[in-house]
């Protein structure tokens, strides 16, 4: 392992290191996550507690765009520190009462070892629950993005797939994506480094607003 992929003492995983693997219980039976991975990108959420409203309105939220997931070749799997029992209730009652069917795994993480290796527990916050986290994985196991968001606020998860889109399109088109960029918009052709690159680049076909600020089109954009 190189060094870069050292996960070093902080707690956290970066954006960079390898996403810890773990075998887990789930909903949908045990688990070792590299394997349940296979080739695909991964969002892998925590919520503080099931049976709590916020998280209720973010799970469902996620199962109406796992899709829209899907055809990113993105696998979602949840997390809390709550046991297998109460999961399945929880989801069968989000059944019963939202009639809204929970589509992806959710991991049973009672004795908080995988909270600890992706650092979910932010004891300043909760020392008893997980945060809010998102993590978004490439296929190469490597962590691409990750957001926290504290217990009293749910997430966008809109955002995270607009998240999911533009790392997808970074990776396959080596390009940066523009604030509040979405498919389809125009995108941020990465800065020279060269003065040679500075010339070459003036004569692309891109929308040149200064030597380090160009814009281009995707012609084959995945989404
Ligand atoms: C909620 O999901 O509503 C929630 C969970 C833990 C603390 C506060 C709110």
């Amino acid at each position: 392992m190189s060094s870069k992929k050292k996960n070093k003492n902080h707690g956290i995983p970066r954006i960079g290191d390898k996403a810890p693997d773990f075998t887990a219980i789930t909903t949908d039976g045990e688990i070792t996550f590299s394997d349940w991975q296979g080739d695909s990108w991964v969002v892998l959420f925590s919520h503080p507690a099931d049976f709590t409203p916020v998280c209720t309105t973010e799970l469902c939220e996620f199962a109406k765009k796992s899709d829209e997931f899907a055809k990113r070749n993105t696998k979602l799997i949840g997390l809390s520190i709550d046991s297998i029992h109460s999961h399945l209730a929880w989801r069968e009652n989000i059944k019963e009462k939202l009639g809204i069917e929970l589509p992806y795994p959710l991991i049973a993480d009672l004795d908080t070892r995988v909270a600890q290796k992706y650092g979910m527990i932010h004891p300043n916050e909760s020392s008893t629950v997980t945060v809010r986290a998102v993590f978004l994985i490439d296929p190469s196991r490597t962590i691409q993005a990750l957001i926290y968001y504290p217990l009293s606020n749910g997430r966008n998860i809109d955002e995270v797939l607009r998240l999911v889109d533009s790392l997808q399109t970074s990776a396959a088109h080596g390009v940066a994506t523009p604030v509040n960029w979405c498919p389809g918009e125009s995108v941020v052709v990465p800065p020279p480094k060269t003065t040679e690159a500075v010339k070459e680049r003036a004569g692309k076909d891109y929308k040149h607003v200064d030597f380090y600020l160009a814009f281009k089109e995707l012609e084959d954009q995945a989404t």
